[in-house]
């Protein structure tokens, strides 16, 4: 009998390689989306036909109630967060309401909705902060360094409590930072990235970046996903660390994605001070052991492989050999501009 699978968040980089999964396992898979004026399903497209796609919203506990009782989920996956740490700054009340209120919403209606179901949350390196202990695992105590950080910590702890409390299957995943060609165009890794591709191409000349010298340790999305799923399938309810164990600054990401299209970092790169942040979290690495262990999960993709993955899909894009969404924006806009530019010269 095939599995149903419930999962937030199922546009974003994660949900889009979980439903990839799940599908690849014979799940029916219930993905919940956000009303937009515009659709908002590239990273899905490839798989629209073979999922069913609620809509509902994590502020709003009635449409999670409905979702809920129209999937009847055998599990649940809550990726969907506000997940970008500098907008937790400018919106921290909307952080609150989305990333650590939204667990409690979405695990009162399980409860009240399908108790038996098995309840996965997206919990984050970011919870670490300022760090007590390298590498991170799963008895570091928790210091986090931004309204995200801190919404993250009550989604963890408030997923903890509902096992503890109601004896449900609730289990957080605490994931270090992974990354993909999906990956949003504002976090560190894909901005650095595209732009090593679009100045390869001369189509973009500099690059501004923030801190240079923090350090994280990067994994690929692809693989973490795996760990995800794998948590639900264990006997007993338990909290994992999922990461490579292995840390690099944000300076050595730019000189591998430079040196990947032979371009000098030196001559692109500038500082800018607006993108330096009030808080900052210094450095992140994970000790996956546990998840090794008991999981018999471990990364199949290097850092290396990760960002040669990541230039080259961008190199493709930008290129026009796999002329994807932001390739084919930026080009009709180009040639919008270069009509809009002869009519007036006539
Ligand atoms: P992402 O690409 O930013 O995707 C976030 C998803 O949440 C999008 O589908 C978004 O929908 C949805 N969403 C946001 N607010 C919502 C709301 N109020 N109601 C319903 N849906 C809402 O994030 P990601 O990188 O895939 O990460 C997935 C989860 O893992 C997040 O919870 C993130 O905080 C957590 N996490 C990520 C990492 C990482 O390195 N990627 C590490 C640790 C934890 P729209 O498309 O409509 O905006
Ligand atoms: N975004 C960004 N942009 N980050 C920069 C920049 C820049 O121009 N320059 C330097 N950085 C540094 C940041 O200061 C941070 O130390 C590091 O690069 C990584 O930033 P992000 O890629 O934005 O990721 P993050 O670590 O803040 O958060 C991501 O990982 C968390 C897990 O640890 C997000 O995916 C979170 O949702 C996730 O929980």
């Amino acid at each position: 009998m095939p599995k149903t699978a419930f999962v937030t968040g199922i546009t974003g980089q994660d949900g889009s390689y979980l439903a990839d999964l799940l599908l690849s396992k014979d799940y029916h898979v219930f993905g919940m989306v956000r009303r937009s004026s515009t659709e908002n399903f590239a990273r899905i497209e490839h798989i629209r036909d073979r999922i069913t796609l609620i809509q509902g919203d994590l502020l709003d506990a009635s449409s999670l109630i409905k979702a809920l009782e129209r999937a009847k989920p055998d599990e649940i996956y809550n990726l969907a967060a506000q997940s970008f740490v500098p907008t937790s700054w400018d919106q921290p009340i909307l952080t609150g309401e989305f990333t650590a209120l939204g667990v409690t919403r979405l695990l009162e209606a399980m409860r009240a909705v399908c108790p038996d179901a098995r309840f996965y949350q997206a919990s984050s390196s970011e919870m670490f902060g300022k760090v007590r202990e390298v590498p991170q695992t799963e008895t570091t105590p928790f210091h986090p360094r931004s309204p995200y950080g801190v919404a993250k910590a009550y989604g963890h702890y408030i997923t903890l409590n509902a096992r503890e409390s109601y004896d449900l299957f609730a289990v957080s995943g605490i994931l270090f930072n992974h990354e993909s060609p999906r990956r949003g165009l504002e976090f560190v890794t894909r901005k650095i990235t595209r732009a090593a591709a679009a100045i390869k191409l001369g189509l973009q000349d500099s690059l501004e970046l923030g801190n240079l010298d923090a350090r994280r340790d990067w994994g690929f999305a692809g693989d973490y996903v795996d760990a995800m799923w794998r948590m639900l399938q264990q006997d007993a309810p338990q909290d994992y660390v999922i990461a490579t164990g292995s840390t690099h600054s944000v300076r050595t990401l730019v000189n591998l994605a430079f040196a990947s299209v032979d371009v000098n970092p030196e001559a692109h790169v500038r500082i800018s001070a607006a993108l330096i942040r009030p808080a900052e979290v210094d450095l992140l690495v994970g000790d996956p052991s546990r998840a090794k262990r008991e999981l018999a999960w471990s990364p199949n993709t290097s850092f290396e492989q990760l960002v040669e993955m990541m230039v080259r899909a961008d190199y493709d894009d930008l290129s026009g050999t796999h002329l994807g969404a932001t390739a084919r924006q930026t080009r009709t806009l180009k040639t919008i501009k270069s009509r809009r530019n002869a009519l007036s010269a006539k």
